[in-house]
């Protein structure tokens, strides 16, 4: 059996990284992770990145590296590297999302963490809270008590 991992980390957007250039980020991006078995999510969050990768280790170890030295972001902080029992993206080389920055804050109940200052505020618990608001299922969305994020998804 092989051992999974998921890694999650923030950084902030490099000043002269435009929303436009997303899509040529994921055309490269996606049959890299494809080849690697990496699947995952980027959220663009208008200052700040966040990203889920997930795989094997050394794959996503390997990818990561990479991504580390982009000069497309800065200040990058791992939030976690965890095993994981199964893919929360199973069906993706990677999943991607816009979220309005202000309404991400509110999800994370931490208003200014996307909109003020020059670092990204975001621990674990924030991060997770993120995710889930983002992959919970229209259905449930009625009826929980955190506001459904308006993300707007992009394949
Ligand atoms: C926010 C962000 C997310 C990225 N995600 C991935 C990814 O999931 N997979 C990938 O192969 N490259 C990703 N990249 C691109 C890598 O940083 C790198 O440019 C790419 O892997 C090519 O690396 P190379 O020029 O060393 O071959 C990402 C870059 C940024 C800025």
């Amino acid at each position: 059996m092989t051992l999974l991992i998921q890694l999650i980390y923030t950084s902030r957007v490099s000043s002269d990284f435009r929303e436009h250039e997303i899509p040529e980020l994921l055309k490269k991006s996606r049959p890299a992770n494809a080849k690697l078995q990496i699947t995952g999510m980027l959220f663009y969050l208008g200052t700040a990145f966040l990203q889920v990768l997930e795989g094997e280790g050394h794959s996503v170890d390997s990818v990561f590296a990479r991504i580390l030295v982009d000069k497309r972001h800065t200040q990058v902080m791992t939030i976690s590297r965890e095993p994981i029992d199964e893919r929360s993206f199973p069906n993706w080389t990677m999943d991607f999302a816009t979220i309005d920055p202000v309404e991400a804050g509110e999800i994370i109940g931490d208003p200014g963490s996307f909109t003020d200052g020059a670092q990204v505020r975001l621990d674990s618990r924030s991060t997770n809270r993120l995710i889930a608001a983002f992959r919970r299922p229209k259905w449930e969305q009625s009826s929980a008590p955190l506001a459904a994020p308006t993300a707007r998804r992009t394949k």
